[in-house]
């Protein structure tokens, strides 16, 4: 029968098995490869884990934000299996096949709205990112690409110029290609030191000022953002924000590359979290990580004129929607309608847990989040807000050794970040509340 909860049989976490497994890790992997949880995984199903040595853990990171449809559900296998049968590769430019373009049918019909019509597929999500600002320059013909503070957009050279975080994601690694910062609304620690509301959003009007600037006048091509900034500590900006954005985007020319990598395939409740905010309408929408329910597909999706601007043979990959990724992202979407209805259930018992952790626990400096995206910021004071990154990774570590995967996550490393499946059962979202609240006196205790 499958396992309904977490159980830990072995008596250290990681048990043997997995400590063999990692030495070999040690001798044949780059050391550059860190792990957030060191258990080797036999079997995965639903939300839940089975390691090789025989404990059942909770999946609460959903490997950063991708079986949001849980693991392996039974639908996506069948596709998989059934297109495994018929061809594994052919490559679309070279002999293209039916289910590469179901797909980009699909994303246009799920697309927050309906000028976004045409798709590229990839393998990455920093690949999809790359081919955004590829396309952007391509069509408004000027060269600048912008992205926010605290952003992340992946690790190949463009991705990384356009993420925020030096450490561990860019040092060592320069020189990058040239890209520019504005500032995010991150209202905990608004960097011009002003509250919400009566800021008036302002440091959305900044990006209008930095823009006009002579400078910039008539340079920058576009502007990429994530609705909530993912690794960036699960920020959600104020609801105004990215209306603001996307006028100020048109006045000046520039286009709004909505990335959608981590928030999107219904994780926040929605198909995309932008739908949040009605009348955002970016030009490009990239997706990643849960569309392919698993397997490794992106996209860029954009208005026709401007996804037919480059040359033919100016996009594309070897490997860029693959048939198998294919088939499981079509299954994965058959399936994200009925996932999404459980996202405000699940949001609303992660919430309620928080709130109640934050009155007992001091260190809870701040909640936020939307659907199945929430996270806890951790700071020693309230007062100050100095982050409190060793209490967050310790919380990580020990709810390892309770049986449950949890990753943590922010620009300055002090955010607990919850992940999980949209089919989390309640009784296992149960535990693991109770599993997070154990880890985190634990960790405060031994500070
Ligand atoms: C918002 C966002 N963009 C881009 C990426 C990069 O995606 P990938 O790791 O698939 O290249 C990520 C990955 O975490 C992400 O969260």
């Amino acid at each position: 029968m499958a396992a309904k909860k977490a159980s830990i049989k072995t008596a250290e976490v990681p048990g043997p098995k997995s400590v063999e497994l990692g030495k070999l890790k040690e001798k044949y992997i780059s050391k550059a490869i860190g792990l957030s949880a060191p258990v080797y995984v036999e079997k995965a199903e639903g939300s839940l884990f089975h390691d090789i040595d025989g404990n059942v853990l909770i999946d609460m990171g959903s490997g950063i934000g991708v079986t949001n449809v849980g693991h392996c559900p039974k639908e996506v296998v069948k596709a998989v299996q059934k297109q495994a049968e018929k061809f594994l590769h052919l490559c679309f430019m070279v002999t293209p096949y039916e289910n590469y373009v179901r797909l980009c049918e699909k994303l246009a019909n799920v697309a927050p709205h309906p000028g976004l019509v045409k798709s590229v597929l990839y393998n990455s999500g920093a690949e999809a990112v790359e081919n955004s600002v590829k396309i952007s320059r391509h069509y408004t013909k000027k060269p600048a690409a912008f992205s926010f503070v605290h952003a992340f957009h992946g690790r190949t050279f463009l991705a990384m110029a356009l993420t925020s975080k030096e450490m561990p994601y860019k040092a060592g690694f320069g020189p990058l290609p040239d890209s520019y910062k504005v500032e995010f609304a991150y209202c905990y620690r608004c960097p011009f030191n002003l509250e919400y509301p009566s800021c008036g959003v302002a440091c959305a009007d900044k990006i209008d000022e930095v823009w006009s600037s002579p400078q910039l006048q008539g340079k920058v091509a576009c502007l990429i953002g994530e609705p909530i900034a993912g690794e960036g500590g699960f920020i959600v900006p104020p609801k105004e924000f990215y209306a603001k954005i996307t006028k100020i985007c048109k006045k000046h020319g520039v286009l709004y590359v909505d990335d959608e990598i981590q928030t999107g395939a219904g994780r926040t409740g929605k198909m995309w979290a932008i739908q949040h905010w009605p009348g955002v309408e970016p030009d490009i929408l990239v997706s990643g990580k849960g569309i392919g329910g698993g397997f490794p597909v992106s996209a860029t999706t954009g208005r026709p004129d401007v996804m037919d601007a480059p040359q033919i043979g100016g996009l594309g990959g070897t490997f860029g929607g693959n048939p198998v990724a294919c088939a499981a992202a079509l299954a994965q979407f058959e399936i994200i309608e009925k996932a999404m209805k459980n996202v405000p259930k699940i949001n609303a018992y992660i919430t309620k847990r928080l709130k109640e952790m934050q009155s007992r626990y001091p260190i809870i400096g701040d909640i936020r989040g939307m659907g199945a995206m929430m996270a806890l910021e951790l700071v020693s004071d309230r007062k100050t807000k100095a982050p409190a990154a060793k209490e967050a990774k310790a919380t990580k570590m020990a709810a390892l050794k309770k049986g449950m995967v949890l990753l943590t996550c922010g620009t300055l490393d002090n955010v607990i970040r919850l992940h999980p499946s949209m089919v989390m059962p309640q009784e296992l979202l149960e535990q693991a509340m109770d599993i997070l609240e154990e880890s985190l006196g634990e960790a405060v205790k031994a500070q």
